[in-house]
């Protein structure tokens, strides 16, 4: 069982690995294949729910989720994303949507997209035992404002970063995914903290890396530059289902082995 305090102490040493996911099966492979962290994205919504966008997740989404994906990994981390305008809104409705996950659907954290409006609810939900992973750069349930560009590219925008970085630590965050920003600022951002950074477009100096599992075994019709594609799978569903198809037009399936036959019946007319 990966605690928190296992990936804290992760920093430095060998990489951290996250990747998404949003079902018990998905998660399954994820643990077995030694994933550290899952984290129950709310690219759910771009990828399983097939939204344009993050911005329609909701807290149940993402709690049925979060319980599925608890269900199938034993090992791994599990951290549940908090989806747009669950938290930071209203103190009291941030603290109970946040320790749904943990309550009811068994997340061991929660990521939230952080600013200054996250700095205070980070330390509270630390205080009372919730632990929290941060999240700078590209924020993605801010796309209405940043769109999807890259985040951190002037000095003011880098030092921006540094400081809201430091304060989410020193708030008690136990890790901070940075993301779609330029890989020095990442650098320097994991060399002024203790806390593991783990980067998503954010170079090779992060504590850790995350990515989307779509974009990791090719079901994503789009994926954006930073990621990496090592398998195929949408094309291979794509073959498996046409061949079912195509087998039961032609009356090759069933065969005779995929049914059985009660000898008693026979003759009931
Ligand atoms: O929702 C998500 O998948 C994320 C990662 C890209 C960090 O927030
Ligand atoms: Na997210």
């Amino acid at each position: 069982m990966t605690t928190v305090r296992d990936v804290r102490e992760q920093a430095g040493s060998t990489p951290i690995t996250m990747l998404t996911a949003y079902d018990a099966t998905t998660a399954a492979v994820a643990n077995e294949a030694g994933i550290d962290v899952v984290l129950v994205g709310d690219s759910m919504g771009n990828t399983d729910l097939g939204y344009d966008s993050t911005l329609k997740v909701t807290v149940d989404d993402v709690a049925s989720r979060t319980a599925a994906v608890a269900r199938g990994a034993d090992d791994a981390l599990v951290v549940a994303d908090m989806p747009f305008l669950s938290f930071g809104v209203d103190e009291t409705a941030s603290i109970e949507n946040c320790g749904r996950m943990v309550k009811e659907a068994d997340a061991d954290a929660v990521k939230l997209e952080s600013g200054e409006h996250t700095v205070e609810l980070t330390e509270r939900l630390v205080q009372l035992g919730i632990p929290v992973m941060a999240h700078l750069g590209l924020t993605p349930q801010r796309m209405k404002e940043t769109g999807y560009a890259r985040q951190g590219t002037t000095r003011d925008e880098g030092h921006r970063i540094l400081d809201l970085a430091r304060k989410h630590e020193e708030a008690g965050a136990f890790c901070l995914v940075l993301e779609h920003v330029p890989s020095n600022l990442a650098e320097q951002v994991t060399e002024a903290l203790t806390i593991p950074t783990i980067g998503i477009g954010a170079g090779p100096h992060c504590d850790g890396q995350v990515l989307v599992v779509d974009d990791v075994v090719g079901l994503s019709t789009y994926s954006p530059p930073f990621s990496k594609q090592y398998g195929d799978l949408r094309e291979q569903m794509l073959e498996a289902v046409s061949a079912y198809r195509e087998d039961v037009e032609s009356g090759a399936f069933p065969a005779e082995e995929h049914g059985h036959v009660a000898d008693e019946l026979d003759d009931l007319y």
